[in-house]
């Protein structure tokens, strides 16, 4: 029977979503991205191999198909690299599907997310200047480039007439480099030939599978908290990752969404600016981002840590509407005594259980702890839940308590094989 499962990240991004979709994808066929582009990283690890992925979604190491969906923004040089990448890895990559509808990133929108950022006084962001945005405010200017445009030279062409003149005019009021139309023609012309047979209706393609039972997978790419309108405002991306976003972002109708999975760190993690309520500064926090390897995989930026935060997983609960927590990285607190767990915010002296809509208001919110016992035993090898250190257990029990999401998976390590099931998704 058909059977739609969708995985978002619960926190700001990098929860070990890739990894969990690539194990997932060993029992779905099709793995589809719905939002954002390779502004993402994921890393994946088996057979002692390590991948990191940006763009392509994570079945593909085992899933029938893999789709970029319509609501992405995709970098179509960026794209070869990585396909290349893999095929240098002995991986094919000829399952990849990508929506006419998709939007193309070019040179003048990386160039545009770093003016943007500079202009910004005391708001900067901290984008990973990958042209998201920017590509995002073309889209939305009704301008963009579209895949099914970028693959018919003609109609490129005239496109990207406009838009070279367009930044133009921008970057020449900045005293910036212009860019020269031939160039990108050229160049990009190229990549579209080498891109045009991917290229699909691919909503059409996900309404076929359904018909003939598929299994389908939608992968998220960062998390809630960076979500345009959910998210931590204006310290977000400019894609919504929440679950709803499946449906416009893939072509897909909401009656026909089965499962949301979120994907949680056992802590806390932000990379780029803006508040994180929980946030480690001393050692404790030295040592999660030692062992749990936080760093990021786009930018190589050193992420925040913070202990885990059931405000914001709750408020992921309710905006995307979770069936089941995959808590990852749980190995990572081992050897810590104590481990707290925010459970409310004191905003002005008065205890609350939402996140504020303004950064000023949330920048205030101080986190309302619970303590717990913390584990010493390894933890990295065991496959069955009761099978962890009783403290352990219960972290994982209480995380599930409060944010009323059931725990459906545990992740104890990087490795596919490192994956403790509560219940089976498929
Ligand atoms: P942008 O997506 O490049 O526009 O960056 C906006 C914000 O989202 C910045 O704070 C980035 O660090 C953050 N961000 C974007 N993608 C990811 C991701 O995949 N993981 C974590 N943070 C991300
Ligand atoms: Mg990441």
């Amino acid at each position: 029977m058909a059977k739609t499962v969708v995985v978002v990240g619960t926190q700001w991004g990098d929860e070990g979503k890739g990894k969990i979709t690539e194990y997932l994808s060993s029992k779905a066929n099709y793995v589809i991205r719905y939002q954002g582009g390779n502004n993402a990283g994921h890393t994946i690890e088996f057979n002692n191999e390590q991948f990191k992925l940006k763009l392509i979604p994570s079945g593909i190491f085992q899933a029938e198909k893999v789709i970029l969906g319509n609501g992405m923004v995709i970098d179509p040089k960026s794209l070869i690299e990585e396909m290349k990448y893999l095929n240098s890895k002995n991986i094919v990559t000829n399952s990849i599907r990508i929506s006419n509808r998709a939007h193309v990133i070019l040179p003048y929108h990386i160039k545009l997310d770093e003016l943007l950022e500079e202009l910004k006084i005391d708001q900067k962001i901290g984008t990973t200047k990958k042209g998201i945005g920017p590509a995002y405010i073309d889209k939305y200017s009704r301008t963009g480039i579209r895949m099914g445009d970028f693959i018919d030279p003609e109609l490129f062409r005239e496109k990207l007439a406009f838009q070279v003149n367009e930044k133009n005019e921008l970057f020449k009021a900045h005293n910036k480099k212009l860019f020269d139309f031939n160039e990108i023609y050229v160049e990009y012309k190229n990549y579209a030939e080498i891109l045009k047979q991917f290229v699909t209706d691919t909503s059409y393609e996900i309404d076929i599978a359904l018909e003939n039972g598929k299994k389908l997978l939608f992968e998220g790419a960062q998390g809630v908290m960076l979500d345009i309108d959910h998210g931590t405002y204006p310290y977000v991306t400019s894609s919504n990752p929440s679950a709803g976003a499946v449906t416009i972002g893939a072509g897909i109708g909401p009656t026909l969404i089965d499962e949301v999975v979120g994907v949680v760190k056992a802590y806390s993690t932000r990379v780029g600016e803006g508040a994180l309520p929980t946030e480690l500064d001393g050692e404790i926090g030295e040592y999660i981002r030692k062992v749990g390897r936080e760093y990021g995989t786009v930018t190589g930026r050193a992420r925040r840590v913070g202990w885990f935060d059931a405000v914001i997983v709750s408020h992921t609960r309710r905006v995307s509407g979770l069936t089941g927590l995959s808590i990852n990285l749980l190995d990572v607190l081992t050897g810590i005594d104590k481990i707290k767990l925010c459970v409310a915010y004191k905003l002005d002296g008065e205890e609350i259980h939402y996140v504020p809509s303004t950064i000023k208001e949330f920048a205030r919110c101080k986190p309302v702890y619970l303590e717990m016992e913390g584990w010493k035993e390894d933890i990295t090898k065991v496959k069955k839940f009761e099978d962890l250190p009783i403290n352990a257990i219960n972290y994982v029990k209480k995380i599930a308590e409060i944010t009323k999401v059931d725990v459906v998976m545990v992740s104890v390590g990087p490795d596919r094989e490192q994956t403790i099931i509560l219940k089976e998704i498929y």
